[in-house]
């Protein structure tokens, strides 16, 4: 059960583009090959700040799908769910606030950031404030503990541990804690008890921390031991409680910027994306005429590769001999604008006709995406339902 385990999320707020790629999808789709993953459409994160637009979250959540679906996401390796399918998110956010300081809310640097970015809207609410509560409550309900993000959302994530850490705290107590503990290093096995003890003792002795990272494994590979007793082991290994919410990292991967057609950061809102499924005719318009150097306003004037948006795409599309190419000739006015744009074009193309055919049978036949966001949506539950069941118990909410 603390196999690694990936959970992401994303905001359903329209069509995705190859900003989203490279920032996000790329990287979920290669974990897909070394991590159990959980992906979910945050549509419940979506109305924290479009609260006033609840006719566009369903369509854009089905839309956004498919596009992971085209760009690689393996709905038989992965499991892809919708937040509000799955309402025991909602409860964990609920029983998550009795305890969770307003000012540690308050306090996230998105938190003003956004208010005053995104001015044009109210966001003095209830829901906004709680963002990264249920954030927190998206990623400890799987026990994940590894969550790619992005820069931006890093405060969200230490939060989230700061979380964990006081639930575990307060509700991690449990009458015989001690006993219990020491039974369950029995159940460990001799070998593996012995161990488990020596590297305890290494690591609360002289706070020896690849002793605890060995002792870690060492009960993530015990899979005889019950949920319950791990969950001891993990707490007594550290000196605390019982560990019924797992920290969760942060999995910041190097990405990079890319830039819109204008120059600017790519996004819908700018009018400057290129869509993972755009028509090739119209990638190919886009991308001709976007911008370049302002410099460069004949042929015959030598450019910037450094002040030209397509040298940004060039990064991420070409290899070195093209990039050299295009810094030669762009330097020299040796090349123009058109012929240093065709090869991002292609590349751009190549990347993009197999999403195409990827998410063609899922926008024929809308049925199929529904059936694998249910499934998701019911493995999900279990999962969570799980978690709650220790959640409800520790919080006191025992009526059987
Ligand atoms: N806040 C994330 C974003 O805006 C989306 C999100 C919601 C998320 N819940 C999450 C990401 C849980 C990772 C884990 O991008
Ligand atoms: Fe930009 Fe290429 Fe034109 Fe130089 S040659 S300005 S890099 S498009």
């Amino acid at each position: 059960m603390y196999a690694d385990r990936v959970l992401s999320g994303m905001r359903p707020t329209g069509r995705l583009h190859i900003g989203h790629y490279h920032g996000a999808l790329r990287n979920w789709v290669r974990l897909q090959d070394e991590y159990q993953c959980l992906y979910f459409v945050a549509d419940w994160h979506a109305l924290t700040t479009h609260y006033e637009e609840p006719e566009t979250v369903a369509d854009t959540a089905w839309e956004m799908v498919i596009d992971w679906l085209g760009a690689g996401i393996d709905p038989f390796r992965s499991t892809i769910f919708i937040q509000s399918r799955v309402p025991q998110h909602a409860e964990l956010t609920l029983l998550l606030g009795m305890m969770t300081p307003v000012g540690w809310l308050e306090r996230v640097p998105t938190y003003k950031d956004q208010q005053q970015s995104l001015a044009g809207r109210d966001l003095s609410t209830f829901g906004f404030l709680g963002y990264p509560l249920m954030q927190g409550a998206d990623i400890l309900i799987y026990r994940a503990n590894l969550v790619p993000v992005g820069e931006d959302q890093v405060s969200h994530l230490e939060l989230v541990r700061e979380l964990a850490r006081r639930f575990n705290h307060l509700y991690g107590r449990e009458p015989g804690f001690e006993d219990k503990a020491r039974e369950a290093v029995g159940r460990l096995g001799g070998r593996r008890a012995r161990r488990y003890e020596e590297l305890r003792t290494a690591y609360q002795q002289q706070g020896d921390a690849e002793a605890l990272a060995e002792a870690k494994t060492l009960l993530e590979r015990a899979d005889n031991l019950a949920a319950a007793d791990r969950e001891r082991l993990f707490g007594y290994l550290e000196g605390t409680r019982r560990v019924i919410l797992p920290e969760p990292q942060a999995l910041l991967t190097e990405t990079p910027k890319v830039p819109g057609l204008d120059g600017r950061k790519m996004s819908k809102s700018y009018g400057n994306a290129i869509f993972l499924r755009e028509d090739p005719a119209e990638v190919t318009r886009k991308i001709r005429t976007m911008q370049t150097d302002p410099a460069r306003v004949r042929r015959v004037d030598p450019g910037n590769p450094e002040r030209c948006p397509v040298w940004g795409l060039h990064q991420i599309y070409s290899d070195p001999p093209t990039r050299e190419w295009v810094w030669q000739g762009c330097t020299t006015a040796g090349i123009g604008c058109l012929e240093c744009k065709q090869p991002v074009i292609d590349a751009v193309l190549r990347e993009q006709a197999p999403m195409r055919e990827r998410a063609q049978p899922y926008v024929d036949d809308p049925q199929l995406v529904r059936r694998i966001v249910a499934e998701g949506c019911e493995r999900a539950r279990t999962l969570a339902e799980e978690t709650m069941r220790d959640v409800r118990e520790a919080m006191g909410l025992r009526y059987e």
